[in-house]
């Protein structure tokens, strides 16, 4: 009976593994057609013969992103929209740039787990648990450290040194998928009713519209 037990949470468990991730590849590689207007779980794969180096490849990733501009950070994405040989492959990559005390604002990748390895530079980087807790983990990391954000967290990250920081992340989704939650929330098109932010937040509807013009 115990045995019985065991293996039937084995399976019940593989079966989560098998629906939790991207689906397994049925086939070597299904580089994204472009041109193809084929409704599918990502994108259509583009005929095998015409495959060439280039779609497996992306250049750049050595320049800095430019940092100039209000969170005094800059992501550079490394996704299947940037390389189509990632179609199916359930994996992606990001450069992100810092200024001095440049932000990566609290955000969630919808359909990926991150991890991200410092470069250059500080971070003070963090995640908040689900509901009921939302426990904040959070930590400074130096150069050559590395830290896991678990799919579907808020997590956020700051330069908190004096220079520029670097950091490179790989995400385990072709298509990880961004919501910033100050944008979600208070920059929606059209905006969510101001009633309901202010009941939510607990603050005056003048600071909703306030924050509804600034995103
Ligand atoms: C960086 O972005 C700022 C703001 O958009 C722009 O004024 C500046 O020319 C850019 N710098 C470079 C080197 O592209």
């Amino acid at each position: 009976m115990a045995n019985r037990i065991l293996v039937l949470s084995l399976v019940a468990f593989s079966c989560a593994l098998a629906t939790a991730f991207e689906p397994s590849p049925l086939q070597d590689f299904c580089v994204a057609d472009p041109t193809s207007s084929a409704r599918v779980n990502g994108l259509a794969c583009m005929d095998s013969k015409l495959v060439k180096a280039d779609h497996f490849s992306f250049s750049g990733l050595h320049m800095p992103g430019n940092t100039s501009n209000p969170l005094g950070s800059k992501v550079t994405p490394v996704t299947v929209a940037q390389v189509p040989g990632l179609n199916t492959l359930g994996i992606s990559m990001v450069r992100i740039d810092y200024a001095p005390w440049g932000v990566i604002p609290p955000h969630i990748h919808p359909r990926a787990t991150e991890i991200l390895t410092v470069l250059e530079g500080s971070l003070n980087v963090g995640f908040v648990t689900s509901n009921p807790d939302n426990r904040l983990i959070s930590k400074v990391l130096q150069k050559g450290d590395t830290f896991v954000f678990p799919v579907g967290l808020v997590h956020f990250q700051s330069n908190v040194g004096y220079g520029a920081a670097v950091s490179v992340s790989a995400l385990s989704s072709q298509n990880p998928g961004v919501i910033t939650v100050a944008n979600a929330v208070f920059g929606s098109n059209p905006p969510i009713a101001s009633d309901v932010l202010s009941k939510a937040f607990q603050i005056d509807k003048n600071v909703v519209d306030y924050l509804q013009v600034t995103f």
